[in-house]
Parts: C-alpha cells; sequence; structure tokens
C-alpha cells in the first residue's frame, strides 16, 4: 500500500526535534520525508511518538547542553513505553558518535550529518536489536555531488509557502572558532540541475520562496556554474515568487552579486552578511580573511546599487583576547552599518576548534557585559530602522492567518521583516501590497492596499 492511501490509524507517529540552524530544519524535512514513505505521520508530542527523533546542534556549548537535557527527559518516555525508539542526528552526533550511547542509555540510535537518508535500514537494524551509530561520510573527495537522493517530493508539508533547499554541505574555511567543518565536512557543491529539479518539486506543492541554503553558500560552484549563475537559473522559474540565501562569506561577497539584486526580480531586498567582529586583529585571530574595511566597503557598494536592502549579521562578542579597544570597533560598525536584525552570540570554545585552546579567553563575566551592551546599542538603531518603514509600501508574502485571528494575516516584507496584515483575506501564498502604519521592535503591523482607503 502507498503512504498516501495507508489507513491513517495503521501510521507511526514521528516527533522530530530541531535544534539549530536553517540546515538542520531542511535535514529534519527530508527525514520526515522518507518516515512518510515508510508509512509515519508526526506527531506533535513526543509522548504520543513511536519514533523520537533528535537533530543536534554543535555551534555553541549552550547548543549542545540542550540536546543532553533534553535526552534526559525522554528517557523518562522511554523507562515508560520502551518499544519508544529514540534516534538522535545532526552535529552532536557527528562529532561524538558512539559516545552519545553510551552516555544516554535511554538512545537506541546516532547518526551523522551525511546518514540521514539511511533512516530506513536504521529503522531496521534497531529493530532487530541493534543499537546503531552511523557517522561515515559520503562524497567527501567531490567538490560536485548530488548529495540529496531524488524522493518524496510529494510528502511536503501542505501548509507551507516557503522552505529552504541545500545547495552546498559542509565548508573549507575554518574559521578558528567554529564546529562547522568538523560537524558537516568539506565544501561539495549540487549540480544546478539538480538543484533545480528539488526547486520545481517545492513549488509544485505550494511553495513561493525558496531561500538557497549552504554553510559558505556563495562560494557554489559546479563545472562552470557560480553562485550568481544559480540565482540566474532560480529566477525564472515559473511560480516561484521569492529567493533568498544564508549563509554568504564576506569574502566571496561580490559585485556581481550586489548586481544580481539589482536586475533579479525574485531575488529579495535582503542580505544576511556575518561580520564577527569590528577589529582587524581579532578577524586574524578568526581567520576570517578580511578586513572589516573592506567590509564596510561592500556595505557601502551594495547600498548604492539597492538602497533599500535590508541587512542582517551575526557577531561574536568575546573571542580569546577580544580587548575593551577590539569591542568598541565592533560596536562602531554597528552604529555606521546601522543592520536591520543582529544575531549576536558569546564566544563559546568548541572542541576540536583553534581557539578553543587560545590561553588568552575573556572571562564569562566580561562577555556577558559585553554581549548586553552590545544589544542595549542595537535595540535602539534596529527599533528606530524598523520604525523608518512606517508609512512605506511593501510587498508581503501571505504565510496564512494570525495566530491572533482577527481576519489578520501574517508574512514578510522582501526585507524580511515580519509582518501582521490587518483586515486581510489573503490566501496563503499570495502577494499583498500594504502599507505601514505602525512598527513594534522587530515587526511591523501595515494595511491591505488592495482594499483602498478607509
Ligand atoms: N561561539 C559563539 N558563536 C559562534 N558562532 C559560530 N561558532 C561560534 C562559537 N564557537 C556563531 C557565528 C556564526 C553563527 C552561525 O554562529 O556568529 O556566524
Ligand atoms: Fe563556520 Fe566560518 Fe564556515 Fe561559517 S564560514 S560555517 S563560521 S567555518
Amino acid at each position: 500500500m502507498s503512504p498516501t492511501t495507508a489507513n491513517a490509524a495503521d501510521r507511526k507517529g514521528v516527533f522530530i526535534q530541531t535544534f539549530g540552524c536553517q540546515m538542520n530544519e531542511y535535514d529534519s524535512a527530508k527525514m520526515l520525508e522518507q518516515l512518510r514513505a515508510e508509512n509515519y505521520a508526526p506527531v506533535d508530542s513526543p509522548a504520543r511518538a513511536h519514533l523520537i527523533l533528535v537533530n543536534t546542534c554543535a555551534i555553541r556549548e549552550k547548543s549542545e547542553h540542550k540536546v543532553y537535557s533534553l535526552l534526559g527527559r525522554l528517557g523518562g518516555i522511554k523507562r515508560s513505553r520502551p518499544e519508544v525508539v529514540i534516534g538522535v542526528g545532526g552535529c552532536v552526533s557527528q562529532q561524538r558518535g558512539a559516545e552519545i550511547l553510551k552516555r544516554v542509555e535511554s538512545v537506541d540510535m546516532v547518526f551523522g550529518t551525511d546518514n540521514l537518508f539511511e533512516l530506513p535500514a536504521m529503522l531496521r537494524a534497531v529493530a532487530a536489536g541493534e543499537r546503531v551509530v552511523r557517522t561515515d561520510w559520503h562524497d567527501r573527495k567531490r567538490k560536485v555531488a548530488n548529495f540529496i537522493p531524488d524522493f518524496g517530493s510529494a510528502f511536503g508539508a501542505p501548509d507551507e509557502v516557503k522552505a529552504g533547499l541545500a545547495i552546498t554541505k559542509g565548508c573549507n574555511n575554518f574559521c578558528t572558532f567554529c564546529v562547522v567543518p568538523y560537524t558537516r565536512g568539506r565544501e561539495v557543491s549540487r549540480e544546478p540541475e539538480n538543484i533545480l529539479a528539488e526547486a520545481r518539486a517545492m513549488l509544485a506543492r505550494g511553495i513561493r520562496e525558496i531561500t538557497l541554503l549552504g554553510q559558505n553558500v556563495n562560494s557554489y560552484k559546479a563545472g562552470e556554474t557560480d553562485f550568481v549563475g544559480l540565482l540566474g537559473h532560480l529566477n525564472e522559474l515559473e511560480g516561484l515568487q521569492r529567493i533568498r540565501y544564508t549563509s554568504p562569506h564576506p569574502k566571496d561577497f561580490d559585485e556581481k552579486l550586489a548586481e544580481a539584486h539589482a536586475v533579479l526580480p525574485k531575488l529579495c531586498e535582503h542580505l544576511h552578511l556575518p561580520f564577527q567582529s569590528g577589529s582587524d586583529r581579532i578577524l586574524k585571530a578568526m581567520r576570517r580573511n578580511h578586513k572589516i574595511a573592506t567590509y564596510l566597503d561592500k556595505m557601502t557598494m551594495i547600498r548604492q546599487r539597492v538602497p533599500s536592502i535590508a541587512i542582517s549579521t551575526d557577531i561574536i562578542v568575546g573571542f580569546p583576547g577580544e580587548s575593551e579597544e577590539d569591542f568598541e570597533a565592533t560596536l562602531n560598525v554597528l552604529r555606521t552599518v546601522r543592520f536591520d536584525h543582529v544575531y549576536a552570540f558569546k564566544f563559546s570554545p568548541r572542541s576540536g576548534t583553534p581557539a578553543a585552546t587560545l590561553s588568552d579567553q575573556v572571562p564569562e563575566r566580561v562577555r556577558a557585559e559585553r554581549l548586553a551592551r552590545l544589544f542595549e546599542l542595537n535595540d535602539s538603531i534596529v527599533s528606530e530602522r524598523t520604525s523608518a518603514l512606517i508609512g512605506s509600501r511593501q510587498e508581503v508574502l501571505s504565510e496564512g492567518p494570525h495566530r491572533r485571528g482577527c481576519g489578520a494575516i501574517t508574512g514578510r516584507t522582501r526585507g524580511n521583516k515580519p509582518v501582521m496584515v490587518v483586515d486581510c483575506n489573503a490566501e496563503r501564498g499570495d502577494l499583498v501590497p500594504v502599507e505601514i502604519v505602525s512598527a513594534r521592535k522587530f515587526s511591523l503591523v501595515a494595511r491591505d492596499l488592495r482594499r483602498g482607503c478607509r
């Protein structure tokens, strides 16, 4: 019997808890696609699941702690229902492997970042009484490989209008603070046709906005096709309304990509470009391969071409050796660029990375204090940037009714700001022309311009 015709009552429940980045969200969606084909259906609580999967993140120590504390809680479910299968995938699994099985008795299987497509085989092994560990890497000697098997496109969630799409995996940059090259391996790009085929399958199931995903997305290269070439191909897809990408690296952000934002109608006026630190000394110790002046020049360049572009960034405070002066340089970048959104983190030493063993670690108290100061400055900049949008006309991609109800819908602008559009009957997936009427700290309220003046 095909999974779509199977009796709903026969289906087994799967609960997937995802930690971390959009790549992990994407991987979890791929896990679910396979499991739907194996007659599983998603449930909204681990208590109702036959299979519980935890997709883990290792980027900071806190992310890893969250995984172990969740696994501790899931142990209770396993004790009351021993038939429940618990699997742990993602970056922590890739790094720790069998150690997780030793540390957490209730876990049945551990699988790495390249092994998620072996779920059915792993589940059979668990059913046969094995405790499974699979963390071997595939395709790693090749720079180009179609690492997403072609299946399951019919099984996507029907109520979503936006989704991620992996175009590369891994990273060759080895920033000294970052665990990703160790948990996801060297960079591999997918062939353009393979990516476009997945994009078309997404469009067929109602997706209207695609975010291209990769650890260093703009170093994408497959044969003659570079990142801008790929954007050009995607821009031609009928039915696709919006394209975004995350995360690019400043060293690979060039005039050609800035120009693409100006000329490709589907490429949103939105750029997430991490700068990490405003101090050249720290950027060098981070092995970021660019100076802060180059980053600032690139900000000027993109704003000249696309004045309305919304820009967001990632910052690490308290990297080993960061002085008060270095930190001030970071604050100065915030004052100069005036970002629309900032993701800032305290440096977290990750085992296996060079920065973890540097001798001049910044005390936790100083890291916390700097992070608080950074947010204090940035919150006021962001609210000024958000308020400046009041009165402007924007396009919102409807994601369906707002959770507060009252005839409002929710969606985002092309600049990626969340918006509530009041008194709006747009369907999920519609593009709605709006006027911004008020601003909250991180979001906007708008009226539907199709309804005329009120
Ligand atoms: N400590 C703190 N933040 C980190 N990031 C990556 N590694 C670390 C670390 N060890 C942040 C960077 C990156 C984002 C995804 O996470 O800012 O851009
Ligand atoms: Fe990590 Fe640097 Fe690669 Fe980004 S570019 S994934 S921060 S190593």
